[in-house]
Protein backbone atom coordinates (compact mmCIF):
# COMPACT_ATOMS: atom_id res chain seq x y z
CA UNK A 1 0.00 0.00 0.00
CA UNK A 2 1.07 3.24 -0.66
CA UNK A 3 0.84 5.94 2.02
CA UNK A 4 0.21 10.07 2.05
CA UNK A 5 0.42 10.55 5.01
CA UNK A 6 0.26 14.38 6.67
CA UNK A 7 1.95 15.41 9.69
CA UNK A 8 4.08 12.58 10.09
CA UNK A 9 6.53 15.13 11.62
CA UNK A 10 4.38 15.62 14.49
CA UNK A 11 3.89 13.64 17.44
CA UNK A 12 1.42 10.75 16.73
CA UNK A 13 2.44 11.02 12.56
CA UNK A 14 5.59 10.30 13.20
CA UNK A 15 5.35 7.17 15.74
CA UNK A 16 2.34 5.88 13.31
CA UNK A 17 4.89 6.52 10.42
CA UNK A 18 7.15 4.11 12.27
CA UNK A 19 4.50 1.39 13.14
CA UNK A 20 3.40 0.69 9.44
CA UNK A 21 6.61 0.58 8.03
CA UNK A 22 7.95 -1.77 10.90
CA UNK A 23 4.80 -3.61 10.65
CA UNK A 24 3.76 -3.93 6.95
CA UNK A 25 6.94 -4.53 4.57
CA UNK A 26 5.10 -4.19 1.71
CA UNK A 27 4.12 -0.44 2.91
CA UNK A 28 5.32 2.88 1.19
CA UNK A 29 5.01 5.98 2.91
CA UNK A 30 5.05 10.10 1.82
CA UNK A 31 5.22 12.27 4.25
CA UNK A 32 4.15 15.86 4.22
CA UNK A 33 4.28 18.13 6.73
CA UNK A 34 4.69 21.79 6.81
CA UNK A 35 7.31 21.75 9.74
CA UNK A 36 5.55 24.09 11.97
CA UNK A 37 6.86 24.58 15.51
CA UNK A 38 5.53 21.21 16.37
CA UNK A 39 6.51 18.78 13.31
CA UNK A 40 10.42 17.96 13.56
CA UNK A 41 12.04 15.57 11.00
CA UNK A 42 14.67 14.43 13.36
CA UNK A 43 11.67 12.77 15.05
CA UNK A 44 12.03 9.67 12.32
CA UNK A 45 15.85 10.11 11.06
CA UNK A 46 16.06 6.26 12.01
CA UNK A 47 13.03 5.79 9.43
CA UNK A 48 15.09 8.44 6.73
CA UNK A 49 18.30 6.40 7.53
CA UNK A 50 17.00 2.62 7.26
CA UNK A 51 14.17 2.94 4.82
CA UNK A 52 15.57 5.20 1.88
CA UNK A 53 13.57 3.00 -0.73
CA UNK A 54 9.77 2.97 1.24
CA UNK A 55 10.16 6.71 3.33
CA UNK A 56 10.62 9.74 1.81
CA UNK A 57 9.77 13.41 2.89
CA UNK A 58 8.52 16.20 1.69
CA UNK A 59 7.87 19.54 2.58
CA UNK A 60 4.43 21.93 2.52
CA UNK A 61 1.31 22.80 3.36
CA UNK A 62 -1.93 20.98 3.22
CA UNK A 63 -4.11 23.87 2.15
CA UNK A 64 -1.74 24.42 -0.78
CA UNK A 65 -4.72 23.17 -3.41
CA UNK A 66 -2.21 22.76 -6.51
CA UNK A 67 0.94 21.58 -4.75
CA UNK A 68 -1.49 18.49 -3.34
CA UNK A 69 -2.90 18.12 -6.43
CA UNK A 70 0.24 17.99 -8.29
CA UNK A 71 1.67 15.17 -5.62
CA UNK A 72 -1.50 13.09 -6.01
CA UNK A 73 -1.04 13.16 -9.75
CA UNK A 74 2.21 12.26 -9.43
CA UNK A 75 2.20 9.71 -6.71
CA UNK A 76 -1.05 8.11 -6.98
CA UNK A 77 -1.25 7.15 -3.39
CA UNK A 78 -3.93 4.38 -2.45
CA UNK A 79 -4.51 6.14 1.24
CA UNK A 80 -4.27 9.35 2.56
CA UNK A 81 -3.81 9.54 6.20
CA UNK A 82 -4.47 13.13 7.75
CA UNK A 83 -3.16 13.86 10.96
CA UNK A 84 -1.82 17.12 9.99
CA UNK A 85 -3.25 20.07 12.24
CA UNK A 86 -2.87 23.02 14.40
CA UNK A 87 -3.12 21.12 17.72
CA UNK A 88 -3.16 22.53 21.17
CA UNK A 89 -6.28 23.89 22.84
CA UNK A 90 -4.01 26.55 24.24
CA UNK A 91 -2.60 28.30 21.29
CA UNK A 92 -6.45 27.90 19.80
CA UNK A 93 -7.65 30.74 22.47
CA UNK A 94 -4.74 33.10 21.36
CA UNK A 95 -4.73 32.67 17.32
CA UNK A 96 -7.98 31.09 16.71
CA UNK A 97 -7.51 31.67 12.22
CA UNK A 98 -4.77 29.45 12.31
CA UNK A 99 -6.57 26.58 13.73
CA UNK A 100 -9.58 27.74 10.99
CA UNK A 101 -6.73 27.50 8.16
CA UNK A 102 -5.17 24.44 9.17
CA UNK A 103 -7.88 22.01 10.14
CA UNK A 104 -11.17 23.48 8.12
CA UNK A 105 -9.55 24.59 5.50
CA UNK A 106 -6.41 22.33 5.04
CA UNK A 107 -8.91 18.94 5.58
CA UNK A 108 -10.66 20.37 2.79
CA UNK A 109 -8.14 20.86 0.08
CA UNK A 110 -7.15 17.64 1.30
CA UNK A 111 -10.07 16.08 0.59
CA UNK A 112 -11.11 17.78 -2.61
CA UNK A 113 -7.55 16.57 -4.33
CA UNK A 114 -8.77 13.17 -2.81
CA UNK A 115 -11.82 13.21 -4.81
CA UNK A 116 -10.22 14.16 -8.09
CA UNK A 117 -7.83 11.63 -8.08
CA UNK A 118 -10.01 8.89 -7.58
CA UNK A 119 -8.20 8.39 -3.86
CA UNK A 120 -9.21 4.77 -2.72
CA UNK A 121 -8.92 5.88 0.74
CA UNK A 122 -9.07 8.88 2.95
CA UNK A 123 -8.29 8.52 6.99
CA UNK A 124 -9.14 11.46 9.08
CA UNK A 125 -7.60 11.66 12.75
CA UNK A 126 -10.05 13.41 15.15
CA UNK A 127 -10.65 13.77 18.33
CA UNK A 128 -12.81 12.65 22.04
CA UNK A 129 -12.99 16.75 22.05
CA UNK A 130 -15.12 17.23 19.73
CA UNK A 131 -18.38 16.25 21.88
CA UNK A 132 -17.76 18.20 24.04
CA UNK A 133 -17.27 17.57 28.22
CA UNK A 134 -18.64 15.57 30.73
CA UNK A 135 -19.97 16.16 34.61
CA UNK A 136 -16.81 14.76 36.86
CA UNK A 137 -19.54 12.39 37.65
CA UNK A 138 -21.19 11.38 34.78
CA UNK A 139 -21.82 7.82 34.53
CA UNK A 140 -22.23 7.80 30.60
CA UNK A 141 -19.86 7.94 28.02
CA UNK A 142 -19.25 9.77 24.23
CA UNK A 143 -20.19 7.24 21.37
CA UNK A 144 -19.99 7.84 17.80
CA UNK A 145 -23.54 9.04 17.16
CA UNK A 146 -23.59 11.09 20.21
CA UNK A 147 -23.81 15.36 19.11
CA UNK A 148 -21.12 17.44 18.54
CA UNK A 149 -20.86 20.22 21.27
CA UNK A 150 -17.02 21.71 21.19
CA UNK A 151 -16.30 24.09 23.39
CA UNK A 152 -13.15 25.73 22.24
CA UNK A 153 -11.62 26.87 18.79
CA UNK A 154 -9.28 24.11 18.43
CA UNK A 155 -12.14 21.68 19.20
CA UNK A 156 -14.58 23.33 16.87
CA UNK A 157 -11.88 23.37 13.75
CA UNK A 158 -11.71 19.56 14.66
CA UNK A 159 -15.85 18.81 14.70
CA UNK A 160 -16.02 21.19 11.46
CA UNK A 161 -13.44 19.15 9.76
CA UNK A 162 -14.74 15.63 10.74
CA UNK A 163 -18.28 17.29 9.27
CA UNK A 164 -16.19 18.05 5.93
CA UNK A 165 -15.01 14.34 6.02
CA UNK A 166 -18.28 12.59 6.39
CA UNK A 167 -20.36 15.60 3.60
CA UNK A 168 -17.09 14.15 0.96
CA UNK A 169 -18.18 10.49 1.71
CA UNK A 170 -21.97 11.18 1.44
CA UNK A 171 -22.01 13.64 -1.42
CA UNK A 172 -19.08 12.76 -3.58
CA UNK A 173 -18.38 8.91 -2.32
CA UNK A 174 -15.19 9.55 -1.30
CA UNK A 175 -14.27 6.11 0.87
CA UNK A 176 -13.59 8.13 3.99
CA UNK A 177 -13.18 7.06 7.83
CA UNK A 178 -12.49 8.99 10.86
CA UNK A 179 -11.36 8.07 14.08
CA UNK A 180 -11.64 9.87 17.39
CA UNK A 181 -9.09 9.36 19.84
CA UNK A 182 -8.57 10.43 23.66
CA UNK A 183 -5.40 11.97 25.17
CA UNK A 184 -2.21 10.60 23.51
CA UNK A 185 1.03 9.85 25.51
CA UNK A 186 4.35 8.57 24.85
CA UNK A 187 7.64 9.48 22.47
CA UNK A 188 8.31 12.43 20.72
CA UNK A 189 5.29 14.75 21.73
CA UNK A 190 6.29 18.54 21.61
CA UNK A 191 6.84 19.52 25.69
CA UNK A 192 3.86 22.12 25.94
CA UNK A 193 1.08 19.40 26.12
CA UNK A 194 0.45 18.23 29.78
CA UNK A 195 2.38 15.24 30.32
CA UNK A 196 6.08 16.32 28.50
CA UNK A 197 5.27 19.66 30.01
CA UNK A 198 5.42 18.13 33.26
CA UNK A 199 7.93 15.98 33.05
CA UNK A 200 10.59 17.83 31.37
CA UNK A 201 9.98 20.62 34.11
CA UNK A 202 10.29 18.12 36.94
CA UNK A 203 13.43 16.37 34.96
CA UNK A 204 15.11 20.29 35.31
CA UNK A 205 13.61 20.83 38.41
CA UNK A 206 11.25 23.50 37.61
CA UNK A 207 7.40 23.78 38.47
CA UNK A 208 4.88 22.11 37.23
CA UNK A 209 1.62 24.76 36.07
CA UNK A 210 -1.58 22.56 37.22
CA UNK A 211 -4.66 24.56 36.47
CA UNK A 212 -6.54 25.57 39.38
CA UNK A 213 -9.72 22.87 38.61
CA UNK A 214 -6.88 19.72 38.88
CA UNK A 215 -9.77 17.22 39.40
CA UNK A 216 -10.39 17.81 36.00
CA UNK A 217 -9.86 14.45 34.10
CA UNK A 218 -8.62 13.28 30.94
CA UNK A 219 -8.55 9.26 29.43
CA UNK A 220 -5.31 8.55 28.18
CA UNK A 221 -4.19 6.54 25.28
CA UNK A 222 -0.48 5.00 24.75
CA UNK A 223 0.26 6.20 21.01
CA UNK A 224 1.51 3.05 20.30
CA UNK A 225 -2.64 1.56 20.95
CA UNK A 226 -3.33 4.53 18.86
CA UNK A 227 -1.60 3.73 15.91
CA UNK A 228 -2.58 -0.40 16.21
CA UNK A 229 -6.13 1.07 16.00
CA UNK A 230 -5.14 3.30 12.87
CA UNK A 231 -3.74 0.39 11.10
CA UNK A 232 -6.98 -1.61 12.63
CA UNK A 233 -8.93 0.73 10.64
CA UNK A 234 -6.91 1.39 7.33
CA UNK A 235 -7.31 -2.30 7.12
CA UNK A 236 -10.86 -3.22 8.19
CA UNK A 237 -12.85 -0.32 8.24
CA UNK A 238 -15.86 0.69 6.85
CA UNK A 239 -15.95 3.44 4.48
CA UNK A 240 -18.47 6.07 5.79
CA UNK A 241 -17.70 4.97 9.31
CA UNK A 242 -16.33 7.13 12.56
CA UNK A 243 -14.23 4.48 15.05
CA UNK A 244 -13.96 6.09 18.62
CA UNK A 245 -10.33 5.23 19.97
CA UNK A 246 -10.20 5.03 24.12
CA UNK A 247 -9.20 3.24 27.09
CA UNK A 248 -11.45 3.76 29.75
CA UNK A 249 -8.29 4.78 32.04
CA UNK A 250 -8.73 7.81 33.47
CA UNK A 251 -6.53 10.62 35.27
CA UNK A 252 -6.98 13.34 36.69
CA UNK A 253 -4.28 16.04 36.15
CA UNK A 254 -3.65 16.22 39.58
CA UNK A 255 -2.57 12.59 39.60
CA UNK A 256 -0.84 12.60 36.65
CA UNK A 257 1.19 15.61 38.21
CA UNK A 258 1.35 13.22 41.24
CA UNK A 259 2.46 10.09 39.15
CA UNK A 260 5.47 12.05 36.87
CA UNK A 261 6.62 13.70 40.21
CA UNK A 262 6.92 10.14 42.05
CA UNK A 263 8.42 8.36 39.16
CA UNK A 264 11.37 10.46 39.26
CA UNK A 265 11.13 11.13 43.06
CA UNK A 266 11.13 14.85 42.84
CA UNK A 267 9.05 16.86 45.62
CA UNK A 268 5.39 17.33 45.66
CA UNK A 269 6.02 20.85 46.18
CA UNK A 270 7.06 21.54 42.46
CA UNK A 271 3.40 21.53 41.84
CA UNK A 272 2.11 24.85 41.26
CA UNK A 273 -1.64 26.04 40.40
CA UNK A 274 -2.09 28.44 38.03
CA UNK A 275 -5.60 30.29 36.31
CA UNK A 276 -7.58 27.91 34.40
CA UNK A 277 -7.49 28.57 30.48
CA UNK A 278 -11.12 29.78 29.26
CA UNK A 279 -13.01 26.60 27.92
CA UNK A 280 -10.88 23.79 29.95
CA UNK A 281 -12.84 21.11 29.55
CA UNK A 282 -14.08 19.20 32.64
CA UNK A 283 -13.70 14.93 31.22
CA UNK A 284 -14.17 13.07 28.18
CA UNK A 285 -14.53 9.40 28.04
CA UNK A 286 -15.17 7.52 24.96
CA UNK A 287 -17.33 4.67 24.50
CA UNK A 288 -15.08 2.81 22.31
CA UNK A 289 -16.97 -0.75 21.94
CA UNK A 290 -17.65 -0.35 18.45
CA UNK A 291 -13.86 -0.91 17.34
CA UNK A 292 -13.50 -3.26 19.97
CA UNK A 293 -16.25 -5.41 18.61
CA UNK A 294 -15.97 -5.05 14.92
CA UNK A 295 -12.29 -4.89 14.30
CA UNK A 296 -11.26 -6.70 17.17
CA UNK A 297 -9.02 -3.70 18.73
CA UNK A 298 -8.31 -3.53 22.40
CA UNK A 299 -5.64 -1.09 24.27
CA UNK A 300 -2.40 -3.73 25.86
CA UNK A 301 -0.64 -0.24 27.56
CA UNK A 302 -1.66 0.44 30.67
CA UNK A 303 -1.20 4.42 31.86
CA UNK A 304 0.43 3.47 34.79
CA UNK A 305 3.08 1.37 33.09
CA UNK A 306 3.11 3.50 29.41
CA UNK A 307 3.44 6.91 31.82
CA UNK A 308 6.79 5.15 33.45
CA UNK A 309 7.84 4.25 30.20
CA UNK A 310 7.57 8.07 28.85
CA UNK A 311 9.15 9.23 31.81
CA UNK A 312 12.12 7.30 31.05
CA UNK A 313 12.12 8.12 27.27
CA UNK A 314 12.20 11.91 28.16
CA UNK A 315 15.10 10.99 31.02
CA UNK A 316 17.25 9.52 28.04
CA UNK A 317 16.46 11.69 25.42
CA UNK A 318 17.28 15.20 26.49
CA UNK A 319 18.64 15.91 23.08
CA UNK A 320 15.41 16.18 20.98
CA UNK A 321 13.38 17.91 23.48
CA UNK A 322 15.64 20.17 24.90
CA UNK A 323 15.70 22.79 22.53
CA UNK A 324 12.40 22.46 22.05
CA UNK A 325 11.74 23.69 25.64
CA UNK A 326 13.49 26.78 25.34
CA UNK A 327 11.79 27.70 21.79
CA UNK A 328 8.03 27.23 23.72
CA UNK A 329 6.51 30.64 23.11
CA UNK A 330 2.96 29.96 24.55
CA UNK A 331 2.30 32.65 27.34
CA UNK A 332 -0.77 30.53 29.54
CA UNK A 333 -1.12 33.46 31.62
CA UNK A 334 -2.27 35.30 28.55
CA UNK A 335 -6.34 34.86 29.32
CA UNK A 336 -6.37 37.43 32.19
CA UNK A 337 -5.68 40.22 29.13
CA UNK A 338 -8.02 38.59 27.15
CA UNK A 339 -11.92 40.23 27.52
N1 LIG B 1 -2.30 14.55 20.79
C1 LIG B 1 -3.49 14.09 21.14
O1 LIG B 1 -3.71 13.74 22.31
C2 LIG B 1 -4.58 13.93 20.11
C3 LIG B 1 -5.77 13.29 20.48
C4 LIG B 1 -6.75 13.11 19.51
C5 LIG B 1 -6.57 13.57 18.22
N2 LIG B 1 -5.41 14.22 17.90
C6 LIG B 1 -5.25 14.66 16.50
O2 LIG B 1 -4.18 13.91 15.97
C7 LIG B 1 -3.48 14.67 14.97
C8 LIG B 1 -2.01 14.72 15.31
O3 LIG B 1 -1.86 15.29 16.61
P1 LIG B 1 -0.41 15.48 17.25
O4 LIG B 1 -0.61 15.53 18.72
O5 LIG B 1 0.51 14.52 16.65
O6 LIG B 1 -0.10 16.95 16.73
P2 LIG B 1 1.31 17.68 16.57
O7 LIG B 1 1.02 19.13 16.83
O8 LIG B 1 2.37 17.00 17.36
O9 LIG B 1 1.69 17.49 15.03
C9 LIG B 1 1.02 18.16 14.01
C10 LIG B 1 1.87 18.06 12.75
O10 LIG B 1 1.16 18.69 11.69
C11 LIG B 1 2.07 19.52 10.98
N3 LIG B 1 1.29 20.60 10.36
C12 LIG B 1 0.68 21.63 10.98
N4 LIG B 1 0.09 22.43 10.07
C13 LIG B 1 0.31 21.87 8.85
C14 LIG B 1 -0.07 22.21 7.53
N5 LIG B 1 -0.81 23.30 7.28
N6 LIG B 1 0.32 21.41 6.52
C15 LIG B 1 1.08 20.29 6.74
N7 LIG B 1 1.48 19.94 7.99
C16 LIG B 1 1.09 20.71 9.03
C17 LIG B 1 3.05 20.02 12.02
O11 LIG B 1 4.26 20.47 11.43
C18 LIG B 1 3.22 18.79 12.89
O12 LIG B 1 4.25 17.96 12.39
C19 LIG B 1 -4.16 16.05 14.98
O13 LIG B 1 -5.08 16.07 13.92
C20 LIG B 1 -4.87 16.12 16.31
O14 LIG B 1 -6.00 16.95 16.24
C21 LIG B 1 -4.42 14.42 18.81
Amino acid sequence: MKLFVTGGAGFIGSNFVRHILGANPQDTVLNFDLLTYAGDRSSLSDIERDYPDRYAFIQGDIADANFIEKLFATHLPDVVVNFAAESHNSRAVLDPSKFVQTNIVGTQVLLEGARRAGIGRFHHISTCEVYGDLPLDARQSFREDSPYRPRTPYNASKAAADHLVRAYHETFGLPTTISNSSNNYGPYQFPEKVIPLFITNALRDLPLPIYRHSENRREWIHVDDHCRALALILERGRPGDTYNVGTGEELSIEELADAVLAELRKPQGLKTYVDDRPGHDRRYLLDHSKIQSELGWTPQVQVREGLAATVRWYRDHRVWWESKVWSRDLDESAWARLT
